[in-house]
């Protein structure tokens, strides 16, 4: 089949985008009487955590230092901390803390969570939106020590032992190495900092897969987590709506691919970007969302999305990638596996030992795993989370997003995250402290 013809099929399969049925499952295998609860509400009735005390008024400084995440931390009057961290292959990243919050709890030990951002984002995700609806605050305020994580190759893990950005050997890895070496690395710090145990963590899309792959790969990790939310999560990823299923046929055609994503950096050529932009950029409304890669392959909903904060989430998105971590992702659209990193025959065999990628086991997660999905999200499709859902063992919430259009970056930035998801999750999460 000729290129374009192909093109043509991943057209008309993305323009039909039928999405699967709706579902919700809601289970809590601990404790049934509480599940039911949780059943017969929506999320909105559900009223929220305990009573917050009212925070003094903050005023911003004259000027805006809102270009790092310490900076945006700063700039609303939390405490911030930067935390560096080198993993077992020599990639050094820096992790983001909020020791305290502003209200809430004030003595006594505080539970960590550990906070992990998706594919092209970064710590500043959980930030961005500032202290009434940003996750990071949220949880500070609520009595939690909260941690943002990053990820090597993004603006807070661009340094290495021997390494440079500069190397292509720099750009070598996907999140395989995220969940086997970077998670390891930043739990290990929590571990050394805090003195504590037991983390609560919550991911968004590959901060999901990176627990999954860390449960799988690092079973002396497991252990440690009190309970883990996942949002946006993916596994496999047969039905992605995203235009990343559009460079999944060409995957083995190496050349044209670095050519259109960038050599060993994710780089998209603008040929690239007028590509996405043509296939999904129509119905948008905002010119300055089909500027960014993020939105182009992440999709965006305009109901949710506010534009105030545009400018801030354009300045820290997207935060970089290597051009194999998009591969992967396409290896899977094409495999309908969830599985690691396909090195062609003989790298897998070196690799692996096998001709063929192993598969990851999502059996091996034992956390209390709550699951928490949008209806139109492009990157985790509800298909693809229902499946994902089968294979855990340990999962006690699966949770639909009470709003049809919520889609994959609603979750970290959508005008109603807080009353829609982080509400629940945080409640959620409360039922898992010691
Ligand atoms: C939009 O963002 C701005 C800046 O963060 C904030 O002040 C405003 O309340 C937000 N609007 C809505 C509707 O959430």
């Amino acid at each position: 089949m000729s290129r374009m013809s192909m093109l043509t099929l991943v057209l008309l399969s993305l323009a039909s985008s039928s999405l699967g049925r709706e579902w919700e499952v809601i289970e809590d295998r601990r404790n049934p009487h509480r599940s039911l609860e949780i059943a017969q509400g929506t999320w909105k009735e559900i009223p929220g955590g305990p009573h917050r005390r009212v925070r003094p008024p903050r005023t911003r400084p004259a000027t805006r230092d809102d270009d790092t995440t310490q900076g945006l931390i700063e700039q609303f009057g939390y405490p911030v901390e930067t935390h560096t961290v080198t993993t077992a292959d020599g990639y050094i990243i820096d992790m983001h803390r909020i020791p305290y919050g502003l209200s809430g709890p004030g003595e006594g030990p505080r539970i960590p969570v550990l906070l992990q951002h998706g594919l092209l984002c970064s710590s500043a995700d959980w930030v961005i939106s500032g202290p009434e609806s940003g996750l990071g605050f949220l949880l500070a305020d609520e009595g939690y020590d909260v941690w943002l994580g990053n990820v090597r190759g993004n603006t807070y893990g661009r340094r290495h032992v021997s390494l440079s950005p500069g190397d292509d050997d720099f750009w070598t890895f996907s999140w395989d190495q995220m969940g086997e070496l970077d998670l390891p690395a930043m739990l290990d710090k929590m571990l050394e900092v805090t003195g504590q145990d037991k983390f609560h963590y919550a991911g968004h899309s590959m901060g999901t897969i990176m627990f999954w792959v860390m449960s799988d790969m690092r079973p002396e990790y497991r252990d440690h987590f009190l309970s883990m939310h996942a949002m946006g999560p993916v596994s496999r990823v047969d039905h992605m709506m995203s235009p990343i299923a559009i460079i999944a046929p060409w995957v083995d055609e190496i050349q044209w691919l670095l050519e259109m994503l960038g050599l060993h950096e994710f780089l998209p050529s603008s040929a690239f970007m007028d590509l996405l932009a043509s296939l999904v950029c129509d119905d948008w409304s905002l010119p300055a969302v089909c500027s960014s890669i993020l939105f182009l392959l992440c999709g965006f909903d305009e109901a949710q999305l506010n534009e105030t904060m545009l400018p801030l989430i354009l300045s820290h998105t997207p935060a970089g990638t290597s051009t194999q971590n998009l591969v992967h992702f396409a290896q899977e659209v094409n495999a309908e596996k969830f599985q690691h990193y396909d090195w062609g025959k003989d790298g897998n065999l070196e690799h692996y030992g096998q001709e063929e990628p192993p598969e990851y086991d999502l059996s091996k997660v034992n956390a209390a795993v709550f699951l928490y999905w949008g209806q139109n999200d492009w990157l985790a499709a509800p298909d693809d989370v229902q499946w994902l859902s089968e294979q855990l063992h340990s999962l006690i919430g699966n949770f639909r997003v009470d709003f049809d259009d919520w889609n994959h970056l609603d979750f970290l930035w959508g005008i109603d995250a807080k009353i829609l998801v982080y509400d629940k999750l945080i409640e959620m999460m409360k039922l898992f402290d010691p």
